[in-house]
């Protein structure tokens, strides 16, 4: 996610901005920008690329200003560029903002403010807010941000500045993070606190919906409803590394327990009042879908799995026939795709080599073709024919968790617009559908408070260098992302297997007390995953089951079970990969693996 630094006080803003936005680096961004307000004059200085790129621009002639903003931009609208960095500005130039978040009433905003008289210089959604200040400023800074409040809907951690009212800051906080850092004669803003540890430990944490009025001498919070709030200091223990994880041990872990937050702003503004689907990245007409002959889905590692369940998704909901194949195979199979074909290629990165020229190939062949991919700007994003973005945020470990939740709602959320504008789907079920993924989030969330159950089943797990994970359809596709979950992290060698095909073979590896992970989430397949299940217990297995809340049957068949919230069978996915993630993070952990880090591994292959 972008990175929010703000200072006001008596030294110079420059170096303390550079210095905090250097600290909130490591969450990944495309682009930097700076503005400082030297006695009543607002400059703004930004650059695409990295900090370095931002410092070489300012060069020694830095402005004296002891008020600034700084921000590191995660692109999510409008490509990375100098002009979409932040900090972005009014016409006049004497109102500048910077924030975190997705404005997703942007595009009605922006049009009337155009016909209101205002120019804009940007492709972002961020600029409208600068424009809004600029609209509702009467003398008073902190009244014309709660106007603009007001009128925007979705997600933002904003600071304010204006050399109208050169002795304040205002920030507002709904849904992206924003903590006040407290000084002596100085205070400061940031998105995270690894970014105000060299200055400060006493911070104020704000709450969704908390305004915040800051000046050099005081920090003024108010509610929704400006109410005064009375903050509670909170002075933070952690060191600068643990910080950047926000007191989590690993990124892996903050990045699996960040999914309720990334599966909500992958969803954001996706899903209508109505509960119909609005994707209009994918601008495929009726005519154009109902000729198409089949869908190829290429990925690699775990955008490969996500692929897999796209499979089984768009089989059931549009009936057309769906390949899934991994990027390294596909490019050399001389496929059988055309214009009659439409390719979607998964990746996180946008930068995989194999899935880069798989993407090449199968533009070549006039395929259309759709990336999903975590990172705007990146390569997949530029040359395929539509884009849609996972808005995940930057997944540092290796091990990928979030992007893979992520990559899964998206697939559904494309699936059901496909059959929303060819009509092959009723309106009535996909309003069911999307009913059921507006409580994904939370499903997710309640998941995770159940790691006693894993924590024991993974110390048992941990002394073995083999298992398996068995499961049919969905939970097939999922046991894949689990084996190679568990693998890549602890190194222990893991099969998935799906669970009718033990008996031709693999059933000879089972031995008394291994651990094999049963997933039996899906109901018109129960009766069958019982019997396969008997087949491993027959030979002493120790079986733990992932099965749906409610789900007693299972139970009997079982050694441990974990139980994930009743959702739609299409669905569980999302949750049954979550005690998975868990599983293997744990298991990680407990033989002293490095967690992000895992050898022989690299975050992005970049080379084939
Ligand atoms: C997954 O945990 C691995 N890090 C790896 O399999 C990864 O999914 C694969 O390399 C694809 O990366 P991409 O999504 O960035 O293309």
């Amino acid at each position: 996610m972008c990175g929010i630094v703000g200072y006001i006080g008596a030294q110079k803003a420059y170096p303390i901005l550079i210095e905090g936005l250097r600290k909130l680096e490591y969450r990944g961004y495309d682009s930097a920008g700076i503005a400082l307000l030297d006695s009543d004059h607002v400059e703004v200085m930004k650059s695409v690329g990295r900090l370095q790129q931002l410092e070489d621009k300012v060069g020694e002639f830095v402005p004296n200003g002891t008020i600034g903003i700084g921000h590191t931009r995660w692109a999510t609208h409008g490509r990375p560029c100098d002009l979409n960095s932040h900090p972005h500005s009014d016409c006049t130039g004497q109102f500048v903002v910077i924030h975190n978040g997705i404005i997703e009433n942007y595009q009605v905003l922006r049009s009337w403010l155009i016909r209101e008289g205002h120019s804009f210089r940007s492709e972002t959604d961020t600029e409208v807010l600068a424009h809004l200040v600029e609209h509702f400023y009467s003398g008073d800074l902190k009244q014309a941000v709660r106007c603009v409040l007001e009128k925007v809907k979705g997600s933002y951690g904003l600071v304010v500045m204006s050399e109208k009212d050169p002795h304040r800051l205002i920030c507002a906080r709904k849904d992206s993070p924003l903590v006040i850092g407290l000084g002596v004669g100085e205070n400061f803003i940031a998105s995270d606190i690894p970014a105000l540890l060299k200055y400060t430990r006493n911070t104020l944490i704000l709450e969704d919906g908390e305004l915040a009025e800051v000046t050099r001498e005081s920090v003024v919070v108010e509610d929704c409803h400006c109410n005064p709030v009375e903050k509670i200091i909170f002075y933070v223990e952690w060191d600068a590394i643990s910080a950047e994880k926000e007191g989590y041990e690993h990124f892996m872990l903050k990045e699996i327990y960040e999914q309720p937050k990334a599966i909500r702003e992958t969803l954001r503004g996706r899903i209508t009042a109505d509960g119909l689907v609005n994707i209009p990245e994918i601008n495929l007409n009726q005519e154009q879908i109902k000729k198409l002959r089949k869908v190829v889905v290429v990925a690699c590692g775990t955008a490969y799995h996500a692929g897999l369940v796209g499979k089984y998704v768009f089989e059931k909901l549009l009936r057309l026939p769906v390949e899934v194949d991994v990027a390294s195979e596909f490019r050399y199979r001389d496929p059988l795709i055309g214009a009659d074909t439409l390719v979607i290629v998964i990746s996180q990165s946008g930068e995989t080599a194999d899935t880069l020229a798989a993407m090449r190939l199968a533009k070549a062949k006039g395929s259309h073709v759709v990336a999903i991919t975590n990172v705007v700007g990146s390569t997949v994003s530029r040359e395929a024919d539509h884009v849609i973005l996972t808005w995940a945020g930057p997944e540092i470990a290796v091990a990928s968790t979030k992007a893979y939740t992520t990559q899964l709602i998206v697939l559904y959320l494309l699936a059901l617009q496909l059959g929303q504008t060819s009509q092959l789907i009723s309106h009535e079920e996909i309003i069911t559908i999307t009913d059921a993924m507006k409580n994904l989030p939370a499903d997710v969330d309640s998941i995770m408070h159940k790691t006693e159950a894993l924590k024991e089943f993974t110390q048992r797990l941990s002394v073995w260098n083999d298992t398996f994970f068995i499961g049919r359809g969905l939970d097939y596709a999922v046991a894949l992302e689990g084996s190679l979950k568990l693998k890549e992290i602890s190194y222990i060698h893991a099969e998935a297997y799906p669970a009718g095909e033990l008996k031709h073979g693999t059933l000879a590896l089972i031995v008394a007390d291994i651990p094999v992970i049963a997933l039996a989430t899906q109901p018109e397949l129960h009766e069958k995953m019982w019997s396969n299940i008997k087949e491993v217990k027959a030979r002493d297995a120790y079986v733990l089951a992932i099965t749906t809340e409610g789900d007693e049957e299972t139970k009997k068949e079982v050694d441990a079970v974990l139980e994930i919230p009743a959702t739609l069978p299409l669905l569980t996915p999302v949750l049954t990969v979550i005690p998975l993630q868990l599983i293997a993070y744990y298991a990680s952990v407990s033989r002293g693996c490095d967690v992000d880090k895992p050898r022989n591994l690299a975050k992005s292959v970049t080379v084939e």
